[in-house]
């Protein structure tokens, strides 16, 4: 099997399953729920950090990154998660945060005690000469990207939260050392890697002031040295593994540098997780506002990324949701009216593209953001800094509050709701982060009478049985349809038309006559009835329909 035709599923380890009643989900509660995932039949499972962390961000800041937080289980539990997992043909995919320490790691804590040698290991600068931070650059969760090192007058950088140290990657110590942290858990038998934030290790080592009308990311942010350290990274560790699948999220980047990133021949990863097409419903390209989504500007996204990748010899990691983003159903589909067809509609549009799919777990039964009436609902700090900035900035309470629901990263964070119960059948225990429509959206009613989660094992079984889906070309079809995000796989005198209806009302579409002459039978559609091929194709509210033809 080539890496091409699988699919990965992505555990939110904190709001998967918690088996053993502290409100918070953990690897045993992995192991309990392996026959449903086996169920989905994916191949490879993401898993958001687990490793020692004081969790202010979720565990995106890591004080130890060889051993498993007691939130979460120990080495034994791992150990064990991993053995029947491999039992059930399923890969492992870790979240390498190599972008950051926590500022409780042992490394930043001795270099705070004065030795020099961790000292090298971070961002260490003086304060401008009247005292101003040393950069005017900003955290990407608000306020300045610097925070004081104690009392020895200097300042550290940090992009994330000021206990998100950035680490030195000029320093070949630092580098060695996470590469070990890598070749440690390969040891364990893992054989897939995302790589958080990479893009953005490739800092100068003069830091200097943004100019006013540019962002300070665009300083830092894809530099051509990040190429030389993924290169090296690979060689020093998952490059010796055949098996290996590796995915870097590249933060603001552009299609000449994932190409660059993902051609086989640079050796240096798999595939790249990009979100230009995750901002469409941005005004003014800022995430903290309340607007309806761009769908030209979506597809011409989706399009050009599929052709430019295609293009070059890059591959793409195709994704609708993950655990900084809100449910893709209530941002792109309508989770009230048509939660079903639109949930799979998405889903459709998604797994027949160029590239490798990513389910986040609760997209296959149709999970939306929960329905929050106050701040003290949500966790994230991200959201809770955004509400405070959004208030300075003039906007009302109820402004304010409106953009944090539709955009908090909690929107995804909400426990996997397993049945209709009090805390959605995750834990006996009040969760972390309640889910609030569990009575309509749950695992044991959608395997009983839904229709999404059995969509979503045809998809994934058709891309593991027709080669068009895994290997085909691309081409984008009907570009100025308002209505309908068109495209072709072609492959082997074969073409897949693959239509999708984002919309709530029908349509008709026309297909070229060279097309439409051809004979073909449907390989899947969300409306079952749908059976004939024609040169006029009628789609339903948020119909998907592929047709394959000969
Ligand atoms: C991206 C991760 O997905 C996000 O959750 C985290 O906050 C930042 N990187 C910082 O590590």
């Amino acid at each position: 099997m080539t890496f091409q035709d699988k699919v990965i599923y992505q555990i939110y380890p904190k709001s998967f399953y918690d088996s053993d009643g502290d409100g918070i989900g953990d690897l045993r509660g992995i192991i309990a729920k392996i026959s449903y995932l086996k169920k989905l039949n994916i191949d490879m499972i993401w898993f958001n950090p687990f490793f020692v962390s004081p969790q202010n961000d979720n565990g995106y800041d890591i004080a130890d990154y060889y051993k498993v937080d007691p939130t979460f289980g120990t080495m034994a539990d791992f150990e064990e998660l991993a053995a029947k997992l491999k039992e059930a043909h399923i890969g492992i995919m870790l979240d390498m945060v190599l972008n950051h320490t926590s500022t409780d790691h042992e490394w930043f804590q001795k270099a705070l005690a004065g030795d020099k040698k961790y000292q090298a290991f971070y961002y260490l600068r003086d304060p401008k000469p009247n005292g101003d931070l040393p950069t005017n650059w900003e955290s990407k969760f608000g306020g300045p990207a610097w925070g004081k090192f104690g009392n020895t007058g200097k300042y550290y950088l940090h992009l994330y939260d000021p206990t998100q140290a950035d680490l030195d990657w000029h320093n070949p110590e630092v580098r060695q050392e996470l590469y070990k942290v890598i070749n440690f858990w390969r040891a364990k038998g893992v054989h897939g890697f995302r790589f958080d934030v990479i893009n953005v290790t490739g800092k100068e080592t003069k830091l200097v002031d943004a100019p006013t009308d540019v962002a300070s990311k665009t300083l830092y942010t894809d530099t051509p040295v990040v190429q030389d350290y993924l290169k090296e990274m690979n060689t020093a560790s998952f490059g010796q593994d055949p098996d290996a699948i590796t995915v870097g999220e590249m933060s603001s980047t552009s299609i000449a540098n994932s190409v660059q990133y993902t051609l086989p021949a640079n050796h240096e990863l798999t595939m790249v997780f990009t979100f230009h097409h995750l901002k469409v419903d941005y005004a003014n390209g800022e995430k903290w506002t309340k607007a309806p989504f761009d769908f030209m500007k979506l597809k011409q996204i989706l399009n050009d990324w599929q052709i430019g990748m295609a293009k070059g010899g890059g591959w793409n990691a195709l994704f609708w949701n993950n655990h900084d983003q809100p449910r893709a159903l209530n941002r792109f589909g309508d989770p009230v009216h048509y939660r079903a067809k639109s949930a799979e509609m998405l889903a459709t549009t998604m797994h027949l593209l160029r590239g490798t799919p990513y389910i986040y777990m609760g997209e296959e039964i149709g999970m939306s953001d929960p329905d929050y009436t106050s701040m003290a609902d949500y966790v994230d700090i991200e959201c809770k800094n955004a509400y405070k900035e959004l208030l300075a900035a003039g906007k009302s309470a109820t402004e304010a509050f409106e953009i944090v629901k539709t955009k908090s990263r909690d929107n995804s964070r909400t426990p996997m709701q397993w049945d209709n119960s009090e805390y959605a059948g995750f834990s006996t225990h009040k969760p972390w982060l309640m889910p609030t429509n569990q009575a309509e959206v749950n695992v044991k009613d959608e395997l009983v009478t839904g229709e999404i989660f059995a969509y979503y094992q045809k998809l994934i079984k058709l891309r593991k049985t027709q080669p068009i889906i895994s290997l085909g070309d691309f081409k984008p079809l009907l570009e100025n349809d308002p209505q309908v995000f068109a495209y072709l796989r072609d492959y082997k005198g074969q073409t897949l038309v693959v239509l999708n209806n984002f919309y709530g009302k029908s349509t008709t579409v026309q297909l070229p006559d060279s097309l439409a002459n051809r004979s073909g039978k449907i390989l899947i559609s969300n409306y079952p009835e749908q059976t004939t091929v024609g040169p006029k194709i009628e789609l339903k509210p948020y119909q998907s329909t592929a047709l394959l033809l000969n």
